[in-house]
């Protein structure tokens, strides 16, 4: 099943002097249920564009995105509010919780707006947060608990209702390896024992290795894609090799992980 599909995808920004800039061009995005994708592409060439028309952050100039056979471009602003809330899930870089809350109430936050039950909430809870390993900080405040933390706490939030899709930008970016390890491995854990389907933009080698696809991007156009086979450290090779030919600026890349 087609859980997220992209055709002839094109986005321009008028904003660059008076010449439109095409910032995406035809692309053409097929994620299936369950599937682990990366975006992969130099800086500038139009990972975050994407990511924020999938997340119907902003809208396409042409082309079209369905996810789960709905085209959000179409729906007006209140069934789109509604849309994101149910159907979507984000995780970012700078984790994007409220400092105000503890760890627990960010994490309900988006059941507690669907006004679900008390008791169906921590139903929901325990399982993700055992599986993230989060259990033994639910009450903390987030200025409390370390930055791997924090972003397991964001894709506990972002899974809790079940979205359709998970879509990240850079979510290790502000993390050290260790954590960003971590990150990853409970975004693995997602993927296969919730069957969750992610759609993950990033820079690092190293957590694009947990995909099951890379799709590379260069200029605002599909580039190529590789899938991994049975070896995540083969798979970090081959995105080595991949980033080398897309060539573009990798500057901050942190070259020896794996
Ligand atoms: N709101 C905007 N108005 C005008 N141009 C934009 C806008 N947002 C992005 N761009 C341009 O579109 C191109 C793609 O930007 P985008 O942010 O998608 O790149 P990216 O691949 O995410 O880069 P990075 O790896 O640096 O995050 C860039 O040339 C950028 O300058
Ligand atoms: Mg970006």
């Amino acid at each position: 099943m087609t859980v997220l599909r992209t055709q002839a995808l094109c986005k321009t920004y008028a904003s660059k002097g008076s010449v439109a800039y095409k910032a995406l061009e035809d692309i053409d995005l097929e994620v299936g249920a369950g599937e682990f994708v990366g975006i992969m592409g130099p800086s500038g060439s139009g990972k975050t564009t994407l990511l924020n028309l999938l997340a119907t952050i902003d809208k396409p100039t042409s082309g079209g995105i369905w996810i789960n056979g709905t085209e959000p471009a179409r729906l007006h602003e209140k069934q789109l509010a509604l849309f994101r809330r149910r159907e979507l899930g984000f995780v970012f870089q700078d984790f994007n919780l409220l400092d105000t809350l503890s760890i627990k109430e960010n994490i309900v936050l988006p059941l507690v707006l669907e006004g679900t039950p008390v008791k169906e909430i921590e139903a929901r809870l325990i399982p993700f947060a055992q599986l993230l390993g989060i259990d033994q900080i639910l009450n903390k405040r987030t200025y409390e608990v370390s930055g791997g933390q924090k972003q397991r706490a964001a894709i506990a939030r972002a899974m809790i209702h079940k979205p359709s899709i998970l879509l990240a930008d850079e979510l290790t970016g502000n993390l050290d390896s260790k954590a960003a390890k971590d990150v990853m491995e409970s975004l693995k854990q997602m993927n296969e024992r919730f069957a969750a389907t992610i759609a993950m933009v990033t820079h690092d080698p190293f957590a694009a290795s947990y995909c099951q696809r890379i799709v590379f991007i260069k200029d605002g156009r599909l580039f190529s894609e590789i899938r991994r086979g049975s070896s995540r450290q083969l798979f970090f090779q081959q995105i080595l090799d991949g980033l080398s030919v897309l060539g573009g600026n990798f500057d901050d890349i942190p070259f020896a992980r794996a």
